[in-house]
């Protein structure tokens, strides 16, 4: 038997093909682009998604030698909070509205300070925020009355890939938490939210827990990817929750930490908990449970922007990120007095505050291009403690992390992390992450365990472990301690500047 995961990301879709001893087989990654409309605005078309997930799909079953039969499940993994919307013969209405798309401050001073955050809380068990899929939903309705008129219904972006292969119109409990309309205590739609933002139910995705069977390939979608009509596609999960299930994150102690295109700390957790304040995300767990998790927007992006955009015109021979790695381990911890802060989307957790920009702070003539790439590094090391530092603050037990996301590759970032932390990083036997957790999930929905649990328990391992090194630790206490203080004072002019864009 073998099970294909599915993470549909932000830059690319990576498909794995894992065994039912849980190795993975063979995996792929396809690319395709995101359009930044304008400073702010993030959107990408649903059928790139598509013709990427299908010939990704289609070329790993020929390549693996596998034969399609053998493949009983697919599950996925996605980037989250996206706002597909279709017409009633299930056409794209308009590009689809990105996790990091910052259009609804707007609608999010509506919903928290007009309707109310601790209402929205209540029903929630989170407050709006300018990523998640409800606010847009309200700026469509405001800006775009026409195709809002036409809406017959709103999806998540891997369940729009699940409706393409299947025909069903399905959602699962972790990623439905971050659209701002799941009851997340009850994983069911709030009638409450729903009524505050006059969307009928019908339009919804029916809700499953993300290892539960919900449709099958259709006969088209079979014969185009060489699998069969008898395959099945459980819920799947965030791209979250999906990591945290595929670096076993499935109870409290260990967190996830996700450097991706996004940063995430993720905490499992066996009872719906809330911050609150709402820093933190509350959301339904891909296992049954529940989770917190702190987001911020640019991650692994920042490395992407300085490697391939700042740096496009560097003459290497071989790989620009490794060259530039390479020059960043060569500069001292602390980066020779310098701190980027990044915020090339705006920020979302702590400050939810999409006019936060970018900064590389203490510049001095003797900055080189090592200490740069290398504070990009660490800034987003200190990004993700601000988070670590909310979870601590709310008593979660924080034993050691477990790190995935391409970030996750670089030794001297890993290093980073667990100085800037802390705390040791083990590495684990899958390096596929998301993609793994989704395979895992469709797995446990064909029956071969019990529980995800379970599944997470038999198939991974821990095969590395990074220790803090203790005088880097006392440095970046320091240094975290100045990084802190650059955006609140900053805030004002990060604000005036955004009105001159
Ligand atoms: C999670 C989040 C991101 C996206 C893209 O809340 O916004 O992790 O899912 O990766």
């Amino acid at each position: 038997m073998n099970f294909i995961g599915v993470d549909l990301g932000t830059s690319s879709v990576k498909i794995v093909i894992m065994n039912d001893e849980g190795q993975v087989v063979c995996s792929i990654a396809k690319d395709y682009d995101v359009s930044y409309p304008k400073v702010g605005l993030a959107e990408q078309d649903p059928e790139d998604w598509w013709n990427a997930t299908r010939d990704g799909i289609k070329e790993l079953v020929k390549t693996s030698n596998i034969s399609g039969e053998t493949v009983k499940g697919i599950g996925f993994s996605g980037q989250m909070h996206g706002l597909v919307i279709l017409d009633k013969k299930g056409n794209v209405l308009r590009p689809a509205i990105l996790w990091c798309d910052q259009r609804t401050q707007e609608e999010c001073d509506y919903l928290n300070n007009e309707i109310g955050q601790d209402k929205i809380s209540q029903y929630t068990g989170n407050k709006a925020l300018t990523g998640f899929t409800a606010p847009k939903l309200l700026w469509v309705k405001k800006h775009e009355e026409e195709i809002f008129n036409n809406i017959a219904h709103v999806l998540l972006p891997k369940d729009y890939i699940r409706y393409k292969l299947t025909g069903v119109f399905a959602t699962d409990v972790s990623d439905a938490s971050g659209m701002l309309m799941l009851d997340v205590k009850e994983r069911k739609w709030s009638k409450e939210m729903l009524e505050i933002l006059d969307i009928k139910e019908e339009v919804l995705p029916e809700i499953y827990e993300s290892w539960e069977v919900t449709g099958k390939l259709t006969k088209e979608a079979a014969e185009y990817t060489g699998l069969t009509e008898e395959t099945v596609v459980v819920g799947g999960a965030g791209d979250q929750a999906a990591g945290a299930i595929g670096t076993e994150i499935v109870e409290s102690g260990i967190l996830s930490v996700a450097l991706g295109t996004s940063g995430v700390v993720f905490a499992s957790s066996d009872k719906y908990e809330v911050d609150e304040l709402n820093r933190l995300h509350s959301f339904c767990h891909a296992n049954g449970r529940w989770h917190q998790m702190g987001v911020m927007l640019s991650a692994a992006s920042c490395l992407k922007w300085w490697v391939e955009e700042i740096n496009k015109d560097l003459k290497v021979e071989g790989d620009a990120f490794d060259l530039l790695l390479e020059g960043a381990s060569k500069s001292p911890v602390g980066s020779n007095g310098l701190v980027f802060l990044p915020y090339l989307m705006g920020e979302r957790t702590p400050y939810s505050d999409p006019n936060a920009k970018g900064v590389f702070f203490g510049l001095n003539i003797t900055t080189s291009r090592e200490d740069m790439t290398r504070a990009v590094l660490e800034g987003v090391c200190f990004g993700l403690r601000d988070s670590l530092e909310i979870l601590k603050s709310l008593n979660v037990p924080v034993e050691a992390i477990r790190v995935s996301g391409g970030g996750a590759k670089s030794p001297l970032w890993r290093q980073i992390l667990a100085d800037i932390f802390g705390v040791k990083v083990q590495v684990i036997s899958s390096k596929e992450g998301p993609a793994y957790g989704a395979a895992i999930l469709a797995a446990v929905g064909c029956g071969l365990y019990k529980s995800v649990d379970e599944a997470c328990k038999s198939f991974i391992n821990i095969t590395d472990s990074i220790n803090p090194i203790s005088q880097n630790v006392t440095k970046y206490n320091k240094i975290y301690d100045v990084y802190n203080k650059l955006y609140p004072a900053l805030k004002k002019s990060f604000d005036e500047i955004s009105k001159l864009q």
